[in-house]
């Protein structure tokens, strides 16, 4: 039996992870959290918001799936890695806030780091038993969400409505908002750099509008290897909460009689300004990716609420990495006071901008 503790229960990936525990009996979920909806009676403890390593705690899992969304997600993933717990992870802002505390705790901890991310999930399955030798360098795939295609010109009059119409994947609305501006890909990217130990120039981002192959390992000898698949989480939640096992799920085999659409092209970082914006913060280091996440979901939230226009969303994430100094964090205290710094830069920026 698995223990499962299940962060953000209430979230697109949530509702998948329930549906794959449900369907495995050797998975028991003994704990659940959200951040403001009602839980009562989904497990035999349950917390709605506040601090959910408290939860954890009481809870003592084998496996903490975390699917918060936004940096609010970090205390959980440092608690599992720094006690050796499994940590499936979802939440990829902790690790782009927090990456830097976070792989210094797994190798303290001594706990797994169980990519849900798709490409991460994917990426983790091309490299594993790698020697790192052998790697040239991964490639990460985007759909290019729903305004792949379109100049900067066609994006100033873009609503909240037509960013949160996905063309490939059904998400919360916060990571549907990150991959219409690329962000999303960006965030991946950090998590990438620090899951991997690879540095930023050995990962490639590019367009794949169908999302059927989530990630490619480059290696020295010439060899490419891809993992592709039908465009569904329960898949990576499923291999994340039965590793080593890979369970059987309900997802059909892939049928390559169909006609598979296998197309790849380069980003349009001139229109999708914020996937070099990460990159950017990525190789800067120290809190610069903190920063770039608060920036981005403070803008994010303000798009969402039409209080910010969709091309603004980069203009903050910059201008707020350039007012902030971003020295190293050397604990969960400082990266919350520079995750707050950022959060009064960007709103003010954000309140600076007009609809
Ligand atoms: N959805 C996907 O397909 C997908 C794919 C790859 C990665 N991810 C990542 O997975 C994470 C979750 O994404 P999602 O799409 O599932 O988001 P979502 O649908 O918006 O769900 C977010 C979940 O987090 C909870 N939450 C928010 N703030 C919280 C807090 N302070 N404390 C405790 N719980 C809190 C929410 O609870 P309430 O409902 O009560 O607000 C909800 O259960 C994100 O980091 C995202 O980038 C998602």
């Amino acid at each position: 039996m698995k223990r499962v503790a299940l962060l953000g229960a209430t979230g697109s990936i949530g509702r998948q992870a329930l549906e794959i525990i449900d369907a495995h009996r050797e998975l028991e979920l003994v704990a659940a959290a959200s951040g403001s909806q009602g839980i009562d009676g989904l497990a035999p403890l349950t917390q709605v918001g506040g601090d959910l390593t408290e939860l954890l705690e009481r809870a003592g899992p084998d496996v903490v799936l975390n699917a918060v969304v936004g940096f609010a997600g970090l205390p959980a993933t440092l608690w599992a890695l720094e006690r050796g717990v499994d940590l499936a992870l979802a939440n990829k802002e902790s690790l782009v806030a927090g990456g830097n505390l976070a792989i210094p705790a797994r190798k303290t901890g001594g706990g797994r780091i169980l990519p849900v991310d798709s490409e991460h999930s994917a990426a983790f399955q091309l490299l594993e038993n790698r020697a790192p030798e052998t790697v040239d360098s991964l490639v990460l795939t985007a759909s290019g969400g729903p305004f792949r295609g379109r100049s900067r010109a066609d994006l100033g009059n873009v609503t909240p409505r037509e960013a949160l119409e996905h063309p490939t994947w059904n998400m919360g609305p916060k990571i549907t908002v990150d991959s219409a501006t690329l962000m999303n890909k960006g965030l991946e990217l950090i998590e990438a750099h620090f899951l991997f130990d690879l540095p930023y120039d050995r990962i490639e981002v590019v367009i794949h509008p169908t999302s059927v192959v989530h990630a490619l390992v480059r290696f020295r000898d010439g060899a490419a290897l891809a993992h592709v698949g039908y465009p569904d989480m329960r898949v990576p939640i499923s291999f994340a909460l039965t590793y080593p096992e890979r369970a059987g799920t309900p997802i059909p085999a892939l049928d390559f009689g169909s006609g598979l659409i296998l197309e790849f092209s380069a980003p349009d970082e001139y229109a999708f300004p914020c996937l070099a914006l990460a990159r950017a913060a990525g190789e800067a280091g120290g809190t610069a990716p903190c920063v770039l996440n608060a920036a981005n979901e403070v803008a994010v939230a303000a798009f969402l609420d039409d209080r910010l226009p969709f091309l603004a969303i980069p203009d903050v994430v910059e201008r707020t990495l350039a007012q902030i100094d971003c020295p190293p964090a050397s604990s969960l205290e400082e990266l919350v006071e520079m995750d707050a710094e950022a959060r009064r830069v960007a709103s003010t920026l954000t309140r600076a901008v007009v609809t």
